[in-house]
């Protein structure tokens, strides 16, 4: 069957346009690796020109000053390049850090200042443009500083535990392995957590029932008797290895012990049962998992804090406690903030770092409601909220400086998260342009934003129609539950208020017919050893009974109870964001970046998967050999990139050439991972939120796409 391209990314949800362009805003002067020649090319005396990047460089070179990729044939027969020449550089195979950077810097186009064509934007001297923190830029430097005392976070690396790793328990990969140096900090960090235990936050439910399923160590007092797996997570780490190692499948030979594919039972014989089925008078409101993203600062969680106060989700006596403790901090105006950001470190540090679930009702929507992290290190933490969106609300600081930096392509993270939806399939978002106060709430502020973010969200192909735009103050409370009382914002804007907008969204439609599937985003332990599996079903339906089996373990057991909202419940059907309390299973087997699926159609767990993606504006090169970050659901491994198998046409999607030697930006193509561990997974084609990947990189997502084959060593 011809695929189709990017066209074919449309089948991912609609996903991508024949003619989608990641970034329309820059130049276009990325190198096309399209032709890369078997052969140097000695482009100028005194240059050697790169076969894989085409650049030319000085002769004195032995390895590509861009790409790092080794001079061949070497210069004077063959001579071998030492070990010297190349120190630093051709760690990775095919590819250097250095090189790396150096494309990166190479695409670095500075960002869109649009200050000059509003020279004439007035603005109160009192209103003029702030960063509660302190300036964006030197916030970013705090965190990637390596000698920064105020953040220990360290690069990624594959051979230890990455920032991401320490705070994103849902996330916690399950790569161990040979690595004792990693065994040992984790029986280390083990310890702590342990005494830490109180730090996950379904024990802290109470405050608009919020509780986060990543969560850090915090230094609260131990007042549950409950842990998540937030604290569990490295003994989780080694059991899922162990399960993975382990798992037996009679008869296999050793590569075929790496891949577990579904059973041959069809999906199409599955025959829902009638409680399974929606009863549309018992339950008039229908449910909506929104997930609240944007760049860093942009009042994501004070929005959200806002919000749940408004709606009588955070009492008053909550609130003025918050405001009391924020104050004694000397952090005032992070009061709202910190209904969301429950951990010391979120609160010290002021920035969110996993992703917090509240819940409210709104007229129509059962509303879950999925506080994101903003920082560019905790992007992962982001996904994995946004795989369960159905609808989002991307917020935008509009200070000016704020909104330029958070748009930048390479230093913000609004556009990052925004094809993170988008990858992910979601198709409605409500765009918060916050912050209004700072400006003035002026209209041209408002629909400068509007123009310029607007034209990057239609090249993602969100539809104008599925976008709505909200101007609004979380901090002055304008147009959040009503329409704004401030005149400087009603003289010009009669839209929808926030709630409102959350309100006409459309809750999508759900695939409670199928059998049963929730991709587990964390797991809760009591002290009597029970142990709940969190997530959000997203397909099918269970209720107290209901046999279960939990992969990749293959354990079955039965649902005890479930909790919806810190609630009982009765069922829970796709959709549902809930805690479901197993019996009959091996507590060590239930894990973040399992699945929880139904007995008789356990999903696929595969080592190595044939990848259709689309690599992002601004991304270094995937090389053969390249090793990436692979995210599906809530499961993070190590990849490398073992074939590139075709590069496609973005408006066909036809194959174009086969076995390329390097994929750049915004060029798709067909390729093959091989994971270190073996993840659970779907084709895209067999279910949308198994079968969506991301490949990251360096901090940065590289390339996002879908799984088009699970691959069986023979
Ligand atoms: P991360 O989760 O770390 O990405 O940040 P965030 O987007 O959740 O931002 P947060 O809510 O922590 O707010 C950051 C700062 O912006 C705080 O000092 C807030 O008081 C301030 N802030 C948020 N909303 C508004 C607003 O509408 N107006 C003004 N003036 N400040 C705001
Ligand atoms: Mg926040």
């Amino acid at each position: 069957m011809p695929r189709k391209g990017l066209s074919n990314f449309d089948d991912y949800d609609d996903g991508f346009d024949d003619d989608y362009d990641y970034d329309v805003d820059v130049e276009d002067d990325e190198h096309e690796a399209d032709e890369p020649e078997e052969e140097l090319v000695i482009a100028k005396r005194g240059l050697w020109r790169c076969a894989i990047c085409t650049y030319d460089n000085d002769e004195s070179m032995h390895v590509c000053d861009i790409c790092g990729v080794i001079r061949h044939p070497v210069p004077g027969g063959n001579k071998t390049i030492s070990n010297s020449a190349v120190e630093g550089r051709c760690k990775e195979p095919m590819v250097s850090k250095l090189a790396k950077s150096l494309f990166e810097s190479n695409s670095l186009k500075k960002g869109v200042l649009y200050q000059p064509e509003h020279k004439n934007l007035v603005l109160a001297q009192g209103a003029l443009p702030r960063i509660s923190r302190g300036n964006i830029h030197d916030l970013h430097k705090a965190f990637s500083s390596k000698n920064s005392s105020v953040s220990s976070i360290a690069p990624f690396k594959f051979d230890a535990p990455s920032p991401d790793d320490l705070v994103s328990n849902g996330l916690k990969s399950s790569r161990t392995g040979p690595k004792d140096s990693m065994k040992n900090k984790e029986k280390q960090d083990s310890a702590e957590h342990n005494q830490t235990s109180s730090q996950g936050r379904h024990d802290n439910v109470g405050v608009g029932g919020i509780q986060s399923f990543k969560s850090l160590p915090k230094a609260k007092a131990d007042k549950s008797k409950e842990t998540s797996s937030s604290s569990k997570n490295m003994e989780v780490s080694e059991s899922l290895t162990s399960t993975m190692n382990n798992m037996s499948l009679t008869g296999e030979t050793e590569t075929s012990r790496d891949v577990k594919i579904r059973s041959a039972k069809s999906k199409s014989n599955h025959k829902p049962e009638e409680w399974m089925m929606l009863d549309k008078e018992s339950d008039a409101l229908s449910q909506l998992n929104l997930a609240i993203v944007g760049h860093v600062d942009s009042g994501k969680s004070t929005l959200s804090g806002r919000l749940l106060h408004l709606l009588g989700r955070i009492s008053q006596k909550q609130m003025h406690k918050f405001e009391k403790e924020a104050k004694s901090q000397g952090k005032g105006s992070f009061a709202y903030a910190w209904a969301l950001d429950e951990s010391a470190e979120e609160r010290e540090r002021g920035i969110t770092m996993t992703v917090a679930v509240a819940y409210f009702n709104s007229k129509r929507h059962h509303v879950v409601l999925l506080d994101s992290p903003g920082h560019k290190d905790f992007v992962p933490n982001m996904i994995a909220g946004a795989t369960q969106a159905d609808a989002a609300i991307l917020v935008i600081d509009a200070s000016i400086g704020a909104f330029e930096a958070g748009f930048d392509n390479l230093k913000g993270q609004t556009r990052e998260h925004a094809r993170v939806l988008r990858g992910f399939g979601v198709e409605q978002v409500i765009v918060a342009v916050n912050k209004m106060d700072i400006v003035g709430y002026s209209k041209e502020r408002f629909e400068l934003i509007k123009q310029h973010v607007g034209s990057f969200l239609h090249s993602c192909r969100f539809k104008e129609s599925s976008l709505t735009w909200i101007p609004l103050s979380a901090m002055e409370n304008q147009n959040l539950v009503s329409a704004p009382s401030e005149s400087r914002l009603s003289s010009w804007y009669q839209g929808p208020c926030l709630l409102d907008a959350v309100d006409s969204v459309k809750s999508p439609d759900r695939d409670i017919s199928k059998p049963l599937l929730m991709p587990i985003c964390d797991v809760v332990r009591s002290s009597s050893g029970q142990v709940s599996a969190c997530g959000k079903l997203e397909a099918g339906a269970v209720r107290s009974g209901s046999k279960v089996m939990v992969m990749p373990s293959g354990d079955q057991g039965t649902v005890k109870s479930l909790e919806r909202d810190s609630q009982g419940c009765s069922i829970a059907r796709a959709g549902d964001n809930v805690a479901i309390a197993l019996q009959g299973i091996d507590a060590n087997q239930v894990m973040a970046g399992g699945v929880l699926c139904h007995p008789d159609y356990p999903v696929s767990v595969a080592t190595r998967l044939e990848l259709m993606v689309l690599v992002l504006e601004g991304a270094t090169p995937i090389l053969l050999g390249s090793q990436l970050e692979f995210h599906v659901h809530h499961a993070k491994e190590a990849a490398t990139v073992v074939k590139l198998v075709a590069m496609l046409d973005p408006k066909t999607g036809e194959a174009t050439k086969k076995s390329p030697r390097c994929l750049t930006a915004k060029q798709s193509a067909m390729l093959e991972v091989s994971l270190q561990y073996p993840v659970c997974v779907e084709t895209f084609s067999e279910s949308r939120a198994l079968g969506r990947v991301f490949l990251r990189s360096s901090g940065r997502t590289v390339a996002m796409g879908k799984v088009t084959r699970i691959i069986q060593d023979s």
